[in-house]
């Protein structure tokens, strides 16, 4: 599919839930939120008959994320069955990492291609505070485990404040570096006042070369993380929303006053 901006788009990111076993700081606040109604959720057969029909449309790419997509029952399920639609050649996994240790041999079985495991920091004090509830112990042994699984490459996100210089940032650098793992900079963004910035290290946040289309736990597909639209796949049937996706995919980011990162997958 090729957008108005003869942007060639082929990756979809599909957010499979919205809820989480973590709360970070900068992605969910820690109580009130308002979660996606069960009975509002994508089957799995809805969610591979979105990606069969993305894939006729030269959808190559796609990315499980959330919330947290392993706290989603049945996952390893829904990867084995992405996994065999044809033209789907990259299937990978954003995780906070806490249940590889449960699942990376599985997922890797199923036809998991590859993980990015998010890891911010290498103090166990100040991943408590970032993510409220987290064991930093446990994502340790999750990279360990997709490690031994050959969920290769893995990439680690990592959350900077203000700059990749800063000391949290190099510490988890210089893990990356020691332990064969490839690092990404995310900077800290805000949705509703429209901050976002490039992935030092990735291809997000690139307007001009952005590839993306995303699909919510709950059937919007939206053309842009920064931008409000959303088009809804029961609504208007799935080969007029990714229609109207291309279509109105914008030139570039601006803000997103309702878009939620645990819901739209980042
Ligand atoms: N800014 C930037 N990235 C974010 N993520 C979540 N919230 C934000 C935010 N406010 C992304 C990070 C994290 C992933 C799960 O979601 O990349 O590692
Ligand atoms: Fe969960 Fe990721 Fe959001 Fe943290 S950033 S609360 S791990 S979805």
């Amino acid at each position: 599919m090729y957008d108005r901006y003869n942007r060639k788009l082929n990756y979809l990111r599909i957010s499979v839930t919205d809820r989480c076993n973590l709360r970070c700081v900068y992605c969910m606040p820690e109580s009130g939120i308002k979660l996606m109604r069960h009975e509002d959720i994508l089957s799995f057969e809805e969610i591979v008959a979105i990606v069969t029909e993305g894939a006729n449309k030269n959808i190559s790419k796609v990315r499980l994320t959330g919330g947290e997509p392993l706290v989603r029952k049945g996952l390893v399920n829904l990867v084995r069955m992405i996994a065999t639609i044809k033209g789907i050649t990259d299937l990978s996994l954003s995780t906070n990492g806490i249940l590889l240790p449960q699942y990376a041999n599985a997922l890797k079985a199923a036809g998991l291609n590859r993980v990015n495991i998010s890891l911010d920091t290498l103090s166990a004090v100040r991943y408590k505070k970032i993510t409220r509830v987290g064991d930093i112990r446990q994502v340790f042994d999750g990279i360990l485990a997709a490690k031994k699984a050959k969920l290769n490459p893995i990439k680690i996100n990592c959350v900077v404040f203000k700059s990749s210089k800063e000391p949290d940032a190099q510490e988890v650098n210089a893990f990356c570096k020691k332990n064969d793992l490839q690092i990404r900079f995310i900077h800290q963004m805000n949705l509703q006042t429209g901050e976002f910035s490039v992935v030092e290290g990735g291809e997000g946040g690139d307007c001009k070369n952005c590839n993306r289309l995303r699909l919510t736990a709950n059937g919007n597909i939206k053309p842009c993380l920064f931008n409000e639209m959303t088009f809804n796949v029961k609504k208007t049937g799935v080969d007029r929303a990714f229609y109207l996706a291309v279509m109105n995919k914008p030139k570039k980011g601006t803000k997103n006053k309702s878009g939620k990162f645990f819901s739209i997958g980042g």
